[in-house]
């Protein structure tokens, strides 16, 4: 069979520090343009947010869909917390703003989310059956759950206490930046955090994404779990993919 490729679709990332897109080829996931990125409006307002993404969708002449991966739980489109947001997006319909500043069909799903589809398609998770966590560690701490490959959405399990503490707040690398933690200090904080996943979920796998998946050699020596770890394969790309995939089902 001689079948053409899809068109490309734009996936946006929403991030605590920055708002990045790209067209993504969507059966091999890679990026067919250059990533184009805007720093995230400070405060993080529902207004500045939609400017910076009809930026986006407006440097690349949009007019497809568009899958935007956002820093919450995301139900049907309506933003349901804000941990890094303002909190005026809580039950804001995310997918009818963007839709209306772009005039483009919109998916919207949690950011976690979408980096752990693309990561189990393309990624670390391929062919990986069983209990699977993709863990974003960024500004906020994302989980993403798979169970035999079929995601468990807006699982939000970066908000565990504890010692008392959202572990957010303890374990994310936004914490070991602000708190200047050696990056042994802050890798038994993220231990910690594993561990107790690993006793609640009893995962196969944690697949550890977001910026600080670069760094792995200064913090995986320090890591000490019965579950196999693995760092993302598509590293900081993975949710501009993951978005594009979840939109790429709008076009079919
Ligand atoms: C949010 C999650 C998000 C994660 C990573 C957390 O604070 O509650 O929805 O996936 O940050 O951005």
């Amino acid at each position: 069979m001689n079948e053409t490729s899809p068109q490309p679709i734009l996936g946006i990332d929403i991030g605590g520090s920055g708002i990045k897109g790209a067209p993504v080829d969507i059966v091999s996931g890679q990026l067919v343009a250059d990533r184009y990125r805007i720093p995230t409006p400070e405060k993080g307002r529902p207004g500045d947010v939609v400017d910076v993404v009809a930026q986006i969708v407006r440097h690349f002449e949009w007019q497809g869909p568009v899958g935007i991966g956002f820093p919450a739980a995301v139900l049907n489109g309506v933003v349901k917390t804000a941990a890094n947001i303002h909190k005026s997006w809580i039950d804001t319909d995310a997918k009818a703003l963007f839709s209306a500043a772009t005039n483009c069909p919109v998916a919207v799903l949690n950011d976690a989310d979408a980096a752990g589809l693309a990561e189990m398609r393309f990624g670390a998770g391929a062919k990986r059956s069983g209990v699977v966590f993709i863990i974003t560690i960024g500004t906020g701490l994302g989980t993403a759950l798979f169970v035999d490959g079929k995601l468990v959405p807006n699982t939000e399990l970066g908000h565990l206490e504890i010692r008392g503490k959202d572990a957010e707040q303890r374990a994310s690398d936004a914490v070991r930046k602000a708190k200047e933690l050696s990056w042994q200090k802050w890798a038994q904080r993220l231990n910690e955090y594993l561990s107790t996943l690993e006793r609640l979920f009893w995962p196969s796998l944690f697949i550890l994404g977001g910026g600080v998946s670069k760094k792995s050699e200064k913090f995986l020596p320090y890591l000490n779990l019965s579950t196999e770890v693995v760092i993302a394969r598509l590293g900081n790309e993975a949710g501009i993919v993951g978005a594009a995939l979840v939109a790429g089902a709008l076009s079919q």
